[in-house]
């Protein structure tokens, strides 16, 4: 099992338009994929027409209740966690002290563990636009933490605190997960998005992934239908720029 949390407090910057498409394009490539949706305005969930007023993550971390029994399967190969209801008041939780941020970690080695050869192969985890308990949870769980940088100023700005924060997270923990930066919403003919990518290229070598994610409608429209980029529009640049980018993460593909 390889999880993946899709990660940045910045808003708005294509956590979830990522976290469905990988989730998806994985799946679609035959393997078994878990998608948790871990923010509680459940856009994941949404964009893949699952059933959100279902418990799902919320009953999960607050009642100590099993992953397994809120999968709800969306699509082939595909099953999804969603947010739940109640979600929102994991956030200011106050009981349980530190060993709070662990919990999803230890829901997904039961899961691992129980389900042994039936256990999803990716796990997908779309993060909230927030820094608190729910995000340290994905980051606690996740081996891999993929990081959607859009090609603006202010989407740069952000990293670099961003990244300050994991390392401080990760020494505390005294343990890292691999770092991959997407670049999203990118306009080949603007000349601020070759200035993002070539600034990412420099700062952090070995961590771009190769494919940008163009801007593109039709990934703005999916959604709304209730799916995914590969179904709505399967010819447009969106789908080819995310099936390249499941590629770059299975294969460690960067610039
Ligand atoms: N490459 C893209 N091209 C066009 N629209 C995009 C693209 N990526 C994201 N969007 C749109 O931008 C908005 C924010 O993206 P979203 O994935 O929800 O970001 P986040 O989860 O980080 O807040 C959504 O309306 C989404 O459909
Ligand atoms: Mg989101």
């Amino acid at each position: 099992m390889r999880a993946v949390a899709v990660l940045n407090q910045k808003g708005g910057v294509g956590k979830t338009t990522t976290s469905v498409h990988l989730a998806h394009g994985m799946a679609r490539l035959g393997e078994r994929v878990l998608g948790i949706d871990m923010d509680p305005q459940g856009h994941m969930g949404t964009s893949l027409g699952a059933d959100n007023r279902l418990p799902g993550l919320d009953r999960v971390l607050l009642n100590e209740e099993r992953l397994v029994d809120h999968r709800q399967n969306v699509r082939e190969h595909l099953d999804l966690i969603c947010a739940g209801p109640g979600l929102r008041s994991f956030e200011t939780l106050d009981e349980g002290g530190p060993e709070r941020g662990w919990w999803l970690n230890e829901a997904l080695y039961e899961l691992e563990t129980e389900s042994a050869s039936e256990a999803p192969e990716w796990v997908v985890m779309d993060c909230p636009p927030s820094s608190g308990l729910l995000a340290m949870n994905a980051l606690l769980a996740a081996d891999d933490l993929v990081i959607p940088v859009s090609c603006d100023f202010l989407s740069l700005q952000g990293l670099s605190t961003l990244m300050q924060t994991l390392a401080k997270v990760e020494e505390r923990m005294q343990g890292a997960s691999r770092k991959w930066l997407v670049l999203t919403r990118f306009q080949t003919r603007r000349r601020l998005s070759r200035e993002v990518q070539e600034t990412l290229v420099n700062h952090f070598p070995g961590q771009l992934l190769q494919t940008p994610i163009r801007e593109n409608v039709a990934l703005a429209e999916a959604p709304g239908f209730g799916r995914t980029v590969f179904e709505y529009q399967a010819t447009s640049n969106g789908a080819a720029d995310y099936a390249a980018l499941v590629e770059d993460l299975r294969l460690g593909r960067v610039r």
